[in-house]
């Protein structure tokens, strides 16, 4: 192999594809070397890095620029640039990098045309003519040597730097279309992402464990837990649940009767020995105040806080007769929650490992049609309670989202709107496993619970980020994702 220190290569600034075809020659071998020609329709190609610049970052705006590439034993590549302050030869990938940023103007947009070392020498031939000043002088003086000539061609430089396609190309070389750095910067960051999946998997798994260690041991037994929307469906269940485990259960809701209902069942079927009931709407500020004094007064702490409470909506958000629907939803689902949790913390924080339960939907996750009003106050929960949970996780106060798909309830017949389109309850979950499901992850203290396949793939697409796909994927779903 040559000596290929470019200082004792035959070089002439501003020549670069006379330059590029002498070190052709300096090659022995030239199965793997290739000429890059880089130009556009405007002759004005960006390039970083070049001695000539005036520049600290070293870009020229050149009309044309020449490179070789030659791809090596180790299947890496290397670029052989003459006029680069970059090494010489030069690993590919930190080439492109540096050399091959993008002006965001079309008009600098670069094309390749790349052609057999082996094509180069056989049919390159000088042409200087565009070096020449009108008064001739030159630009840049020329090479001492005569001008590169060979039996079939003279003068062909032009065919080279012509980027429109079948303008004399296809007889030695081709053209890429797009600009190339952005070809190469998707592989790098698709290679740079396959590198970093492995990694985020073992790192998530750690930070799991690491919050799993931190929040348990945690029993419920003699626990001050508060359910919200306790008077029927997941509520009601998870109170049972709750119950069984011998909590300390304060139950809230509007109606009253179905509230003493559940309280009863929790002490005489599920054996709990303190139930209490309060009357409270989670939109009415005075009844939360209340709520949170009469506890401060009977418990001073709260070692459970269940957001369980929400309505829901089943129609078009063009179907809407009034918006008031939509900010009675917001008031129950969202400020119902977060006032409750805003006006509770000081007795959260008079409890050992608290937590806060949020019973969000898979709505609030996957933008389901048909929920407009619903989904924007399950998103927003999510947004104001995963922020809190960066505030209080030092304070060992654990917030679990809970994610659930369709589940058995009254949810229907409670739904709000003059004409919503019914939840299909065929592959419902029974509220008692919903239940289940939920008191396990909050003694855990689970990040989040998301359930069904459905959701855990929803879950997936938004994390990996194909927003396009997801988005396409809801809005023709059918029934079976009409989450609530
Ligand atoms: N069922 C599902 O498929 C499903 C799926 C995902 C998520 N979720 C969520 O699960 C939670 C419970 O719903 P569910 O299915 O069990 O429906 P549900 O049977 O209709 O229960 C709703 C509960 O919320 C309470 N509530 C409504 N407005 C209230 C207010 N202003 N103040 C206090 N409490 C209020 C109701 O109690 P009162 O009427 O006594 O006030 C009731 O106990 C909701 O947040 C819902 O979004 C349900």
């Amino acid at each position: 192999m040559s000596d290929f220190s470019n200082e004792k290569l035959i070089y002439t600034p501003c020549y670069c594809e006379e330059n590029v075809y002498h070190l052709c020659k300096a090659f022995g071998k030239l199965d793997d070397v290739y000429v890059c020609f880089i130009s556009n329709e405007n002759r004005s190609i960006p390039i970083w890095k070049q001695r000539a610049s005036k520049f600290p970052d070293g870009i020229v705006i050149w009309d044309y620029h020449v490179i070789l590439l030659v791809k090596e034993m180790s299947n890496s590549t290397k670029v052989y640039d003459l006029d680069t302050t970059l090494s010489f030869p030069c690993d590919f990938s930190i080439y492109v990098q540096e050399s091959f940023k993008t002006l965001d103007d079309p008009q600098y947009y670069r094309k390749y045309r790349i052609i057999p070392a082996e094509t180069y020498l056989k049919i390159f031939a000088s042409d200087r003519s565009h070096m020449i000043k009108k008064d001739g002088t030159w630009y840049a003086s020329p090479p001492i040597y005569s001008p590169i000539s060979t039996s079939e061609s003279v003068n062909n430089l032009p065919s080279f730097i012509n980027m429109i396609e079948n303008v004399d190309s296809k007889d030695f070389g081709f053209v890429l279309d797009d600009d190339v750095t952005a070809y190469f910067t998707e592989t790098l960051v698709f290679i740079g992402f396959m590198l970093l999946v492995p990694i985020l998997y073992v790192a998530n798994f750690y930070f799991r464990y690491k919050r799993y260690k931190a929040a348990t041991p945690w029993s419920i037994q003699d626990k001050v837990v508060v359910i919200t929307g306790a008077s029927s469906g997941i509520g009601e269940a998870l109170a049972y649940e709750f119950a069984r485990q011998d909590a300390n259960l304060i139950l809230c809701g509007r109606k009253v009767d179905s509230l003493a209902k559940v309280a009863k069942e929790c002490k005489e079927t599920c054996g709990a020995k303190n139930v209490t009931i309060q009357k409270v709407d989670v939109t009415s500020e005075t009844d939360v105040m209340r709520f949170v004094a009469s506890l401060e007064a009977s418990h001073n702490k709260i070692d459970c806080l269940v957001l369980n409470a929400g309505v829901s909506m089943g129609e078009t958000l063009e179907s809407v007769e009034d918006f008031e629907l939509i900010k009675t939803i917001m008031d129950v689902n969202y400020f119902g929650a977060t006032m409750l949790a805003f006006n509770s913390l000081p007795l959260l924080k008079n409890a050992e490992k608290p937590r806060i339960v949020v019973n969000s939907s898979l709505a609030g996750i996957i933008p389901v049609p048909f929920r407009t009003g619903y989904a924007g106050s399950k998103f927003a929960l999510r947004g104001f309670f995963e922020s809190l949970q960066n505030e209080l996780i030092d304070d060992n106060i654990f917030i679990t989202m809970v994610y659930p798909g369709v589940v058995k309830t009254d949810i229907n017949k409670n739904r709000l709107g003059d004409n919503p389109k019914a939840l299909d309850f065929s592959n419902a979950m029974p509220s008692d496993e919903c239940a289940k499901i939920i008191v396990d992850g909050t003694v855990q203290g689970k990040k989040e619970i998301v359930f069904t396949a459905t959701g855990k793939l929803g879950r997936l697409m938004e994390a990996a980020g194909p927003s396009g796909i997801s988005n396409e994927v809801m809005a023709h779903v059918g029934d079976e994702l009409q989450h609530d």
